[in-house]
């Protein structure tokens, strides 16, 4: 699904990423641990196209992005990535529903509504749909955030600490929910957390430290 070989990322002098090679495969579940400030953030964002590393390759699905222009990056990622951030990052004059149909729109996806309707019930908020985002709570929030980050079936989903800002009870469901989706829907996760249950549950477990992967634990 995904191989990275080699990436490097400075910030001035600071070296964040010393040389990163890392397989992903289809359908896992992988988890990134590591301690404040190690690169995990940078890492799955340069994963996933959001940022560019300094040196180093990937693939993703069989196509080298770094060989795609601006254009056709920005439709690739719309179509083949999914993004899950800490702080969702929804827009707030938009509604759970609208919210959720952005990325299809962008896409030209005549069906938006219907699949981000479908997306919505399978998510337990069928009744929330037509709520902003400072009407719901927060494991609400983060739920409308996975369906936007699930609603053009990306293959690879890279969260970045989901949990981090719910209570035990909707991280356990969150957590439950990548499973569900990755046994119905196929999709590959990746994902940054401090979370140790939900690291524990991963397939893999990636930890970064001083630049590097060290091989799973
Ligand atoms: N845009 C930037 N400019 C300069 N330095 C940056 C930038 N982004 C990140 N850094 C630095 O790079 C290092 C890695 O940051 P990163 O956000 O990847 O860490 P992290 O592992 O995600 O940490 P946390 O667990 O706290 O989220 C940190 O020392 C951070 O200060
Ligand atoms: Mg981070």
């Amino acid at each position: 699904m995904l191989k990275a070989r080699q990436l490097k990322k400075k910030y001035n002098n600071l070296e964040v990423l010393k040389g990163i090679d890392l397989e992903i495969l289809e359908k896992e579940i992988v988890s990134i641990v590591g301690a404040s400030g190690a690169g995990k953030s940078t890492l799955l964002h340069i994963l996933g196209t959001l940022d560019k590393a300094d040196s180093g390759e990937i693939e993703i699905k069989g196509t080298n992005v770094q060989l795609l222009n601006q254009k056709k990056l920005a439709a690739f990622r719309n179509e083949e990535i999914g993004f899950i951030f800490q702080f969702h990052n929804l827009l707030p004059e938009f509604t759970a529903l609208e919210n959720v149909c952005i990325p299809a729109f962008i896409k030209g996806d005549g069906n938006a509504q219907k699949k981000a309707s479908k997306l919505l019930s399978t998510l337990g908020l069928s009744d929330r749909a037509e709520h902003k985002p400072s009407e719901l709570s927060g494991g609400e929030q983060q739920r409308v955030s996975v369906a936007r980050a699930l609603i053009n079936e990306p293959s690879i989903v890279f969260a970045d600490e989901p949990s981090g800002n719910l209570d035990s009870q909707s991280a356990e469901e969150l957590h439950k929910l990548f499973f569900d989706l990755r046994n119905e829907l196929g999709q590959t996760f990746v994902i940054v957390t401090h979370n140790m249950e939900l690291a524990s549950m991963a397939d893999r477990t990636l930890e970064i430290k001083d630049g590097v992967i060290n091989r799973d634990q």
